[in-house]
């Protein structure tokens, strides 16, 4: 199978689980991963381009049952930071040399649509050269509308996972994956570049998962793809469970580069996470995004979806020089630039 995708570029959904069946042998991985640097080359050069990204709120009305930010996790410190701690975090970020900003959040029904848009007016009145990518979930198309008014670029909406049983036996119910990926079209409809993604080894996840979330992708054909592995969280009912594969991810890392040539794939703070170079290997398996966090010290420790999650202790300060160092071991260059889609 992996002569035929490496021709085509594309597989039907049987063909992608057989692929996967191989992730094991590293002779198959090691031709993926070649493959993908070379197609990120010809698109992207050796850059990194990175996001900063403020944790601005994790109060969330949703419950989904991996999360440690989930509505029902009473242990959870809840924090939102107001507007002028929003934009204080952009103009550290901006002096940092980070081009886009990402403002990502539990579902909070407190910031509101126009809060939501006078704060993204501001940061684009603000720096007019930079992207403002949203991560806050589920919404209306008409508020969806009002944001991309009001200047946002970019939407992350992970699918989580594209099969419908998965999706029930994660979340709870009143969300369902159907209303997720209307989201998502909605999102394009509206001209955002959008990112899909989902979780690698999700408690109950099997390859055949997998392999249907890799037809979604071919599908929706996103500009930007989240993917990093599930972590246990303690206070969830997957406490017990074990994370993700970090080979599993990075071999579908390589994948997804290959099917969706020009797309914007971040080595995931989940990568980094689980190995501490966990995103040197995303960045030579394929990916060349990273996000790093800019929210303040004393909120990090909070936004806490999974244990360790890296950058919550000072000491571990994710300096642009530390990640700068990252992307020279991979063989590539961090750089300030917002880091736009190619348009193919
Ligand atoms: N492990 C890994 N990733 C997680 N996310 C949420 N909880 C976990 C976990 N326990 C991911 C989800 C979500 C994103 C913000 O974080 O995919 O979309």
């Amino acid at each position: 199978m992996i002569d035929k995708f490496l021709e085509s570029h594309k597989l039907s959904g049987a063909e992608y689980l057989t692929l996967l069946e191989g992730w094991e042998n590293q002779d198959i991985a090691r031709r993926l991963s070649q493959e993908a640097v070379r197609i990120r080359d010809h698109y992207y050069g050796r850059k990194i381009f990175t996001r900063g990204l403020i944790e601005f709120t994790n109060y969330c009305k949703n419950n989904c049952y991996y999360c440690g930010i989930r509505n029902g996790n009473r242990n959870a410190g809840r924090y939102r930071l107001t507007e002028e701690e929003i934009l204080k975090c952009c103009h550290m970020g901006y002096e940092m040399g980070h081009r886009t900003f990402v403002l990502q959040g539990g579902e909070d029904p407190w910031f509101t649509d126009e809060k939501t848009a006078a704060i993204i007016r501001r940061i684009k009145g603000e720096f007019p050269d930079c992207a403002v990518t949203l991560s806050i979930g589920e919404k209306s198309y008409e508020s969806y509308r009002l944001f991309r008014e009001a200047g946002a670029d970019r939407y992350l909406l992970r699918h989580e996972t594209a099969d419908e049983t998965l999706y029930r036996s994660l979340h709870p119910a009143g969300m369902s994956l159907k209303r997720r990926k209307q989201c998502l079209y909605d999102l394009k409809e509206l001209g955002y570049q959008v990112g899909a993604g989902f979780m690698v080894g999700a408690p109950g996840q099997t390859l055949a998962h997998l392999a249907k979330d890799l037809v979604f992708l071919q599908e929706l054909q996103p500009q930007m793809a989240g993917i990093g592995p599930f972590i246990p969280h303690h206070d969830t009912k997957y406490g017990d469970e074990k994370a993700g594969s970090i080979e599993l991810t990075l071999f579908l890392l390589s994948v997804i580069r290959i099917m969706l040539p020009a797309v914007l794939l971040p080595a995931t703070t989940a990568l980094g996470t689980l190995d501490p170079t966990g995103r040197e290997k995303g960045f030579m398996a394929g990916a060349n995004v990273v996000m790093p966090n800019l929210s303040p010290m004393e909120n990090r420790r909070l936004y806490e979806l999974y244990d360790n999650k890296i950058g919550t202790r000072e000491e571990e300060g994710e300096s642009m020089e530390s990640l700068a160092k990252r992307a020279q071991s991979a063989g590539c260059r961090l750089v300030s630039e917002r880091g736009d889609a190619v348009m193919l």
